[in-house]
């Protein structure tokens, strides 16, 4: 009897397993059953999970390793610091970070407070975080302990400007870290001069010209109405400030179906097609818009460029079909920005739509 039941539990697991390996490749099913195990398991705050901690800290295992190790992870450290050192690299060929405001426009959802942390721990006098869609607070304060403690752990890492190592230190001090493990921003933040601003550019309550350095990433390429949005960045931006933004060109439905679309299938759809996250904007039309808005190109380079397989480059449409194939192949832009210091802002009223949409898209 006993030898009956152990086979009829290995035969149903066995079954189990095999369904679940097949489901596991429908993205649909991989979130229901991710959202499933996340809410049973740990999903509800007033649950004492106390007697289960063994099960939790598997789970805690598992995922920690596997997301230490994917350099894309956006909560961790690791995305940061290949951000940020691009980031100051790219600014201080120009200015030093001591003594200006800077501001991080599409800071995403993830760690909104993480390049502003560490431009601040450089010397930024302060900073403000733009993003139309809002962080989980705690998990974000959670993360800026993680990145701060990195900070300490690793002065060598983090120590990008020539600030000294007292200040450094000292104002990695002046973040309450008790209270950002504690997954609270507001203590958290209580003695530093960090802002985050939820909502779209257009209406962001940013002060005309108050920015002295401003950097994006993966940011440019969703404002669907690039010309008014340039406009808008230009008139944040005091004379003389300094911008460097990474534009990503590719097609961000290849980032969840690579399968089924590659960097360039939406050129092969008709001009009046939109996914309503990306312009499809070319890189040399980004750097004639920009020249437009008034904007010295200190740096505009393709970074990134892939071979166009030859299926797709025969069916582009519209603009597209008659593009170079140099043009096309560019993938990513990296460029260095200045407004000019001589130059007069006109205020500026924005209507219409402006790009916007979800941070779907995994970059760099
Ligand atoms: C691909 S995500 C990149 C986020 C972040 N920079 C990163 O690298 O993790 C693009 C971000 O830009 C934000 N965004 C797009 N259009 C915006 C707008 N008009 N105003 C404010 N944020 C915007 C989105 O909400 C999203 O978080």
């Amino acid at each position: 009897m006993k030898t009956m039941l152990a086979f009829a539990k290995r035969t149903a697991i066995g079954a189990l397993e095999n369904m679940l390996a097949m489901s596991w490749r429908s993205s649909a099913f991989r979130n229901l059953l991710q959202r499933f195990v996340l809410e049973r398991t740990m999903g509800d705050p007033h649950r004492n999970y106390s007697a289960n901690w063994r099960a939790l800290d598997r789970l805690f295992t598992a995922s920690r390793r596997q997301l230490l190790s994917i350099p894309g992870w956006r909560y961790g450290t690791s995305f940061v610091h290949t951000v940020v050192t691009r980031t100051v690299r790219e600014l201080t060929r120009y200015t030093p970070i001591e003594g200006k405001v800077y501001c991080d426009i599409g800071c995403g959802q993830y760690h909104p407070y993480g390049i502003s942390a560490v431009m601040y721990i450089n010397g930024a006098t302060s900073t403000i975080a733009v993003d139309m869609q809002e962080a989980n607070r705690a998990r974000a304060a959670e993360a800026l302990y993680d990145l701060l403690v990195d900070c300490l752990a690793h002065p060598q890492d983090w120590r990008l400007s020539s600030i000294c190592k007292e200040e450094f230190f000292d104002r990695i001090g002046r973040f309450n870290l008790k209270a950002l493990r504690l997954g609270d921003l507001n203590d958290g933040l209580a003695d530093t001069p960090l802002r985050y601003v939820i909502g779209d550019i257009r209406d962001v309550g940013i002060q005309p010209e108050s920015i002295d350095l401003m950097s994006t990433t993966a940011v440019l390429e969703h404002f669907l109405d690039f010309e008014t949005a340039a406009k808008q960045l230009f008139s944040f931006m005091s004379a003389g400030a300094i911008a460097c933004h990474a534009i990503d060109l590719k097609d961000h439905r290849a980032y969840a179906q690579p399968e089924k679309y590659s960097w360039w299938s939406f050129l092969a759809e008709e001009e009046s097609w939109s996914d309503s996250h990306t312009s499809r904007l070319r890189s040399t039309e980004i750097r004639h818009l920009l020249e437009k808005t008034g904007f010295e190109i200190l740096r505009y380079d393709g970074t990134e460029r892939g071979d166009l397989p030859a299926d797709i480059r025969n069916s582009f449409k519209g603009r597209f079909s008659s593009m170079s194939e140099e043009e096309l192949s560019i993938t990513r832009v990296d460029c260095v920005l200045r407004k000019p210091a001589q130059q007069r802002v006109v205020p500026h009223v924005i209507n219409g739509t402006n790009g916007v949409g979800t941070c779907v898209a995994e970059f760099s």
